[in-house]
């Protein structure tokens, strides 16, 4: 079996919570990453609140909640953090998150790369039929990250979010298990495994 959690440019790790909320004290102090991962006008935390809450996090339902810290693969930095909530487990349907920390860390493939290693957890470890996100209109990069991993657009709530004396929509963008299958059906070393966790045919 393949490292599960382990990309092509980045690993998913597990989450110290004095480490990561160290370094989204200091991330957090850039307003520009404060308002493209929170909805929020209060995001201005110290370290060691953020560590609170990570660990108040930690404490969830690790069934239910996954959550991991980023790290280059080059030289086992951290980058960011990712996690996978599920929401339904009947409808078998997560909602995802990220954050790369620094701006010099944007545009490297890191993101995605990350965001690949979670679907495939997602998809073919946890069973989940559906991963969801929200994303603002102001945030391309991250728009366009999530494209390339294979999330279509699925709607928007109209002005939802208010930046500078103006609002913006936020977007919802989607993926289901059988579209990322359909991406990535030549790296499923097995065709039967793979559909073996849901004998239904496909509905869209
Ligand atoms: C969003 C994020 C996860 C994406 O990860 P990443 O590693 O930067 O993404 P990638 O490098 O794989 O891809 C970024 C893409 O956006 C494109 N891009 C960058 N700025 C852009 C802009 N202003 N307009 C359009 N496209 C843009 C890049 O060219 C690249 O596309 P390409 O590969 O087709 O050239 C990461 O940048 C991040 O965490 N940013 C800060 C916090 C954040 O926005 N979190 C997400 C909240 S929803």
């Amino acid at each position: 079996m393949k490292d599960i959690l382990t990309g092509s440019l980045v690993r998913l790790a597990s989450l110290d919570a004095e480490e990561l909320g160290k370094a989204y004290g200091n991330w957090r102090r850039d307003s520009e990453f404060m308002r493209l991962i929170d909805m929020r006008a209060d995001g201005m935390y110290s370290g060691k609140k953020q560590q609170d809450v990570f660990e108040k996090m930690l404490d969830d339902d690790p069934q239910a909640h996954h959550y991991f810290s980023i790290r280059s693969l080059e030289d086992n930095r951290l980058l960011g953090d990712i996690n996978l909530d599920v929401t339904n487990w009947s409808t078998r349907d997560a909602f995802v998150g990220l954050g790369i920390g620094e701006r010099a860390d944007w545009d490297k493939g890191y993101g995605t790369d990350a965001m690949n290693i979670i679907l495939r957890f997602a998809f073919t470890e946890v069973n989940l039929r559906r991963v969801t996100l929200t994303v603002f209109e102001y945030n391309p990069r991250a728009i366009r990250s999530y494209e390339k991993a294979g999330f279509q657009h699925e709607g928007r709530i109209r002005r939802a979010i208010l930046r500078d004396g103006k609002r913006w929509d936020v977007f919802y963008m989607g993926i289901l298990r059988d579209d990322w299958m359909e991406k990535h059906h030549d790296q499923i070393m097995d065709k039967r495994t793979a559909s073996f966790f849901d004998p239904q045919p496909a509905r869209r």
